[in-house]
């Protein structure tokens, strides 16, 4: 019987293991982080995403979904434990269903909270390292068992110190590991996980994150970049199509070990300049596998259709003409 489980377990090891992750593209989906501030505060305006997304999405050939939520909801008290409520019978039915939309289709577990809460940063005079630790290894408990979950460890964290935030980065693979899961894990840096000062900022300190399991394939850098003026992501018009920026990450990446990074959200208006920036934008992302594995645009999911950034086809199941036009060509395998 012994030996039946362990040649069993020997043939499933590989899809758990080993091989690299597919090249990755679709949206976030976003509600459960309404309204989670950039200080990391909560004001609780969650709203469950659409499961009908996932299905319409993946039919058109996308596979991956970022699904972020607020901290507070996932563990109502620091350091305490999951709000199993929360998490089994509102959160995880999403992830559910995105993973049910089709045999290929990834996720991206987000904890959408910029390295914070309540207006504190994680061992900068916030939450200890082992309260951040703390959730993830009771997260790592529950997804362990879902390869195509990626950990997101935090959406952008900002204005900290980064070697400071590295090592809570560390605490935090240290913990899922720990916890037995061998999930690929998405390590962020710090300017809002920006990708244009990802190779001078927070690159050369999440280099040195290891991981108890050996090896870095399984440690993807978390990179955002949007295309206006400003790079917030709050402008219809875009100006760039971000070419420099991702040639200089690419060449990093390939210089520092062949690491690889996810653009885990971008995106534009249903403007003509974000129809063309952003189209060669993902095309860029797309030609750039294995070094960027991937992209996932923000944001579908309870946003509204008429939100400035929407990626939420309208209700006669009409996609978003920027989705359409930039998105859809550039899906891993488009429909
Ligand atoms: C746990 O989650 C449920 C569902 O969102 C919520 O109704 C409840 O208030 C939460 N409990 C705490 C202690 O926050
Ligand atoms: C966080 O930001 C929000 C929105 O600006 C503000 O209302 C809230 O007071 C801030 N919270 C803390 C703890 O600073
Ligand atoms: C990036 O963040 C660091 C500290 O977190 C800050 O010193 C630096 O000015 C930021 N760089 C840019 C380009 O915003
Ligand atoms: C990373 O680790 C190496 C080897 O210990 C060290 O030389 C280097 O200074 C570290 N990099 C940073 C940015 O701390
Ligand atoms: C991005 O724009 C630059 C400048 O217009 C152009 O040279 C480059 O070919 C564009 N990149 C892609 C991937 O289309
Ligand atoms: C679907 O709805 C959108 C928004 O109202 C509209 O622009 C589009 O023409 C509609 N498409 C069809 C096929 O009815």
């Amino acid at each position: 019987m012994l030996s039946v489980l362990a040649l069993l377990s020997a043939a499933l090891a590989p899809q758990l293991v080993s091989g690299q992750v597919p090249r990755l593209g679709g949206v976030n989906t976003a509600g459960f982080d309404f309204t989670v501030y950039t200080n990391g505060s909560f004001t609780n305006n969650a709203a469950a995403p659409p499961t009908w997304q996932y299905t319409h999405f993946s039919a058109e050939g996308a596979n991956l979904y970022r699904i972020p939520f607020a901290w507070q909801e996932m563990t109502p008290t620091l350091g305490g434990p999951i709000n199993e409520t929360f998490l089994y019978d509102e959160y995880n039915p999403i992830v559910q269903a995105a993973l049910a939309s089709s045999p290929d289709a990834y996720v991206i577990v987000d904890v959408h909270n910029y390295a914070r809460w309540n207006g504190e940063i994680i061992a900068q005079g916030g939450p200890t390292n082992e309260q951040y630790a703390s959730l993830w290894y009771q997260l790592a408990g529950f997804y362990g068992s879902t390869p195509r979950a990626l950990l997101g460890l935090m959406n952008e964290p900002h204005d900290l110190d980064i070697p400071t935030w590295a090592e809570s980065v560390q605490y935090a693979v240290n913990a899922i590991r720990a916890a037995g899961a061998q999930n690929y894990l998405l390590l962020p840096g710090s300017n809002y996980t920006s990708a244009a000062t990802f190779p001078t900022g927070a690159g050369p300190y999440l280099l040195n994150v290891t991981d108890p399991l050996g090896g870095t394939e399984k440690l993807i850098f978390d990179v955002h970049r949007y295309l206006d003026y400003d790079n917030s992501g709050t402008h219809a018009e875009c100006v760039t199509n971000n070419t420099e920026v991702f040639e200089t990450l690419v060449t990093w990446l390939q210089a520092n070990g062949n690491r690889q990074a996810i653009l885990s959200e971008t995106g534009g208006g249903n403007t003509a300049s974000c129809d063309e920036y952003l189209y060669q934008e993902l095309a860029y992302i797309k030609n750039s596998y294995p070094s960027m594995v991937g992209f996932s645009v923000w944001a579908a999911g309870s946003f509204a259709t008429n939100y400035i950034l929407s990626m939420t086809p309208y209700a006669n199941g009409t996609d978003q003409p920027l989705y359409n036009v930039a998105v859809r060509p550039n899906l891993p395998a488009p429909v």
